[in-house]
């Protein structure tokens, strides 16, 4: 399974992410869901080396599949815990990440609520010449490059399970609707789907997704009435016109704390507004599916029953690509030590 093409050491952002590197991951990932279907769903691939996850922030998805992972790669690992760490006796995150290399530590998983710790601890661990690879578990507002691409292996899956590849995505309709503006996960899923061809879409209240919004991603945007678009991205504030012959819906999660910042009503009025129900879908191709990164506030970012409806929910699909994404990645960054 060895990749000659794959030459990254750590993976902060998809910002600058090829459609080759996109599809050297779909397939690598593809090869691992075969291992985990088989009665023995291990390889030795990454025997011998030491994957850490050092998570800062609270997490059940990611750091659970990233230590699945880990395991199903025969590598050992390590759980960094800040509650009952020494960071308690005012120890830095950059020594918490030499204690670990120190111990021999070949791959780091890090999670952050500021954006750019990630960074931060790889551009030390080169600067020593560590030869220790960073992978991003989220980091504040930033990036979440793994959801990001447990996504598009799941978008690629639903579409061709065989033979998931980014050619799929030609033309296709994604919307994205929630808390976009303080959203890493939307930010990765941004780079990750319009670099494969798809037609992003982006949905929220003002107050979420402001127009300066797309700055971020290339030139200033067109002006426009009542939405803006950019290449093959593009934003509303209003649902129904988003979700117009929609192929993909991912909601996002909305934050609590967006109602004491001022920046919605209510949560009742936000799911009356944005929320996905059955009814709204109706607008969407008949084959639509929906997405939610997790964790959900079932009844406000979507209807509990869609979130279990087997014919319409790639929930549960997207916690199980998870395994067989973040396989791929430790396993092609592991190759790079
Ligand atoms: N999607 C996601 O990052 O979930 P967790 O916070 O549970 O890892």
């Amino acid at each position: 399974m060895a990749d000659n093409t794959w030459s990254r050491r750590h993976i902060i952002s998809l910002e600058d992410f090829t459609t080759n590197d996109y599809q050297t991951i779909l397939q690598t990932a593809t090869s691992f869901r075969e291992v985990l279907s088989r009665r023995t769903k291990k390889v030795p691939a990454l025997q011998g080396q030491v994957i850490t996850n050092l998570f800062f922030e609270p997490s059940t998805r990611t750091r659970s599949s990233f230590e699945l992972a880990a395991k199903r790669l025969s590598a050992d690992i390590l759980n960094f815990s800040p509650s009952n760490s020494s960071l308690k006796k005012g120890e830095t995150i950059l020594d918490t990440a030499k204690t670990y290399l120190a111990m021999g530590t070949n791959l780091m998983v890090i999670r952050h609520q500021q954006a750019g710790v990630p960074t931060i601890i790889a551009q030390e661990m080169d600067r020593i010449n560590s030869g220790v690879g960073i992978l991003n578990a989220g980091d504040g507002q930033h990036a979440h490059p793994s959801q990001a691409l447990l996504d598009l292996f799941t978008i690629c899956s639903s579409l061709d399970k065989t033979n998931p590849n980014i050619s799929l995505l030609k033309g296709k309709k994604v919307v994205i609707v929630g808390d976009i503006l303080h959203s890493r996960v939307a930010r990765s899923n941004i780079w990750s789907l319009t670099t494969c061809g798809a037609d992003v879409h982006l949905v929220a209240p003002p107050t979420l997704l402001p127009k300066h919004f797309l700055e971020a991603f290339s030139q200033p945007p067109k002006t426009g009435k009542t939405d803006e678009s950019m290449g093959n991205l593009y934003l509303h504030w209003q649902l129904a016109p988003a979700l117009e012959n929609a192929d993909f819906v991912m909601a996002l999660r909305l934050q609590h704390e967006r109602m004491s910042e001022h920046l919605l009503p209510s949560l009742r009025e936000y799911h009356q507004q944005f929320g996905i129900t059955r009814e709204r879908l109706n607008a969407c191709k008949p084959t639509v599916k929906i997405m939610h990164p997790g964790p959900t506030n079932r009844g406000v970012e979507l209807t509990s029953d869609l979130m279990d409806d087997p014919h319409l929910s790639l929930v549960p699909m997207q916690v199980t690509s998870g395994v067989a994404t973040r396989m791929a990645l430790l396993y092609l960054i592991g190759g790079m030590q």
